[in-house]
């Protein structure tokens, strides 16, 4: 007599179903759970055996079988508890195995048949909602499971709890979408900036267009102050994008109290951080930071200080929006569609340029320090600008723009490339889209970009006298459009807009 309960694997995003399948036969005394679990779905069976415990049940001295079907998509996590759990009682005959037929259960059992909550509960809702099944999840993610759309919820405190809603002594209603309490945003406001005009503006260009950005100067002249400026000035989520990041965040268990997240990711990992940690992978397989800023903003800040192993493997998915974490036997894909905003000092010392203060290893020890990042690298970063040490005036100066006038400017330009893209939609396109000029393809670009012929001129003259690249054209002529954007979106791109996309290409470094 087999006992059957659905529950889900993740392969990165992906949601693969999984009949759980219980057996209790007879012959020798034993609790098996086969079906490629990990440690933690292995450890499993003794939360079970001592939530059933807590609940005055002991599991029948028979041999009790649990399958995980399919056998070979590996199972990992610990969201596997409550369905065995389940359909233990269900074999057992304590509740009526016809009535978890239409549920996809997840949840972690404590000892005492508490229900802990547990990851990837928005995707499994999705999954769920998507097969017109029901959802079965812990307490703790019913707000979460809540934003999944129009389906069946059941959101237990405990065992207990759930057991008498199915036999029908107690009913539990529908949990309610929460908003992600995500607490008030603490960053500086542009404003406290002074000086550095050039970095601002490109800044503000970075934002608008979704465009990489590497910001290269001495200590001090406010780099890493610019960049925590940036969640400031950029517009926040739509909801298409909110769920997409949260799908994401639900998976990495790091979206704000069970609801979903507002605000424009913007990570900032640590230059000791691990290639795992930054991609994804490890040993339980886990979106990494750059998937964590998918929709947002990855700060490399120091970026020679970055390995150089982990600094190149961030090139593959600037260029295609995924991360792809290999695992023993399946590619697992996260999405990671990020834009890479980058400080870095121009040599060790930081002080190459300045006669008064540059140590006497110049020019070698610049020429190192910037080969820590590679070509193919730099050819990525759209933008390249000059931070140089703030001048006493400037300090003295009066405020310049503030962040909320800025994000209004950006804000219109995105509106725009919304509107546009929105025209431009690829036939059959199934993935993110594209949204911002930073993110449209070569064909899309000559619609949307077409030059003045003086334009046309100028930047193919600069193509052949700087040596750039057909990646560096093309990002070139997107960081001309949003410059064009937010200039009241000409259609025609002119001179000055590509003159300008040009002067943020490959600064002079020394
Ligand atoms: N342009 C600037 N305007 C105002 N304050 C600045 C500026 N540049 C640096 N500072 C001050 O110096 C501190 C350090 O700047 P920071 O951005 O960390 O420098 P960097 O990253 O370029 O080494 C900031 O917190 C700020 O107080
Ligand atoms: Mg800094």
């Amino acid at each position: 007599m087999v006992a059957r309960v659905n529950t889900v694997a993740f392969q990165g995003i992906d949601v693969k179903p999984v009949d759980v399948q219980v057996q209790i036969a007879n012959g020798m005394v034993a609790f098996n759970i086969v079906g490629l679990p990990d440690k933690a779905v292995a450890e499993s069976k003794e939360r079970v055996r001592a939530a059933l415990h807590a609940l005055g049940l002991s599991l029948p001295a028979k041999r009790l079988t649990v399958n995980l079907a399919p056998a070979d998509v590996a199972k990992e996590g610990s969201h596997y508890d409550l369905p065995i759990a389940l359909g233990l009682l269900a074999a057992m005959d304590v509740i009526p195995k016809e009535e978890l037929e239409e549920y996809v259960v997840l949840g972690e059992l404590a000892l005492d048949a508490s229900i802990r909550s547990v990851t990837g509960i928005l995707p499994a809702a999705m999954h769920a909602g998507a097969n017109d099944n029901k959802l079965i999840c812990p307490e703790a993610c019913g707000g979460e499971a809540a934003w999944a759309g129009d389906i069946d919820i059941l959101a237990p405190r405990d065992l207990l709890q759930l057991i008498n809603h199915i036999k029908g002594t107690q009913v539990m209603s529908r949990p309610v979408a929460t908003l992600g309490k995500e607490g008030p945003m603490r960053v500086p406001d542009l404003a406290e900036v002074k000086g550095q005009e050039t970095a601002k503006r490109a800044l503000e260009i970075a934002a608008a267009g979704g465009h990489n950005l590497l910001m290269i100067g001495p200590p001090g002249s406010g780099k890493s102050m610019l960049a925590s400026c940036l969640p400031g000035i950029l517009p926040p989520l739509s909801p298409r994008e909110a769920l997409e990041v949260s799908m994401i965040h639900s998976l990495a268990g790091t979206l704000p109290e069970g609801g979903l997240l507002k605000r424009r990711p913007f990570r900032d990992p640590h230059n000791s951080a691990s290639l795992p940690s930054l991609i994804g992978g490890g040993h339980k397989v886990k979106p990494g930071e750059i998937s964590l800023a998918h929709n947002g903003v990855l700060f490399l800040d120091e970026l020679p200080e970055f390995a150089r192993s982990t600094l190149e493997s961030l090139r593959q998915p600037m260029e295609t929006g995924d991360a792809l974490v290999a695992r023993v036997n399946a590619h697992v894909k996260y999405p990671a569609r990020f834009q890479l905003i980058a400080a870095m000092n121009p040599c060790r010392c930081g002080h190459l340029g300045d006669p008064d203060l540059e140590c006497t290893k110049v020019p070698r020890c610049a020429a190192d320090y910037q080969a820590k990042i590679s070509g193919p690298m730099m050819d990525r970063i759209d933008m390249q600008v000059d931070v140089p040490a703030v001048k006493v005036s400037d300090l003295d100066s009066a405020s310049g723009e503030s962040s909320a006038v800025v994000s209004a400017r950006v804000g219109r330009a995105r509106d725009l490339q919304e509107a546009r893209f929105a025209q431009h939609k690829k036939e059959g396109d199934t993935g993110f889209g594209v949204h911002v000029n930073a993110h449209a393809d070569g064909k899309m670009l000559e619609e949307i970009a077409p030059l003045e012929d003086d334009a046309k001129t100028l930047l193919n003259r600069s193509m052949e006298s700087a040596k750039l690249s057909a990646r560096a054209y093309f990002r070139i002529l997107r960081v001309a459009r949003t410059i064009a954007d937010l200039d009241g979106a000409p259609a025609v791109l002119t001179k000055t807009h590509i003159a300008e996309a040009l002067s943020y290409r490959r600064v002079s470094l020394n």
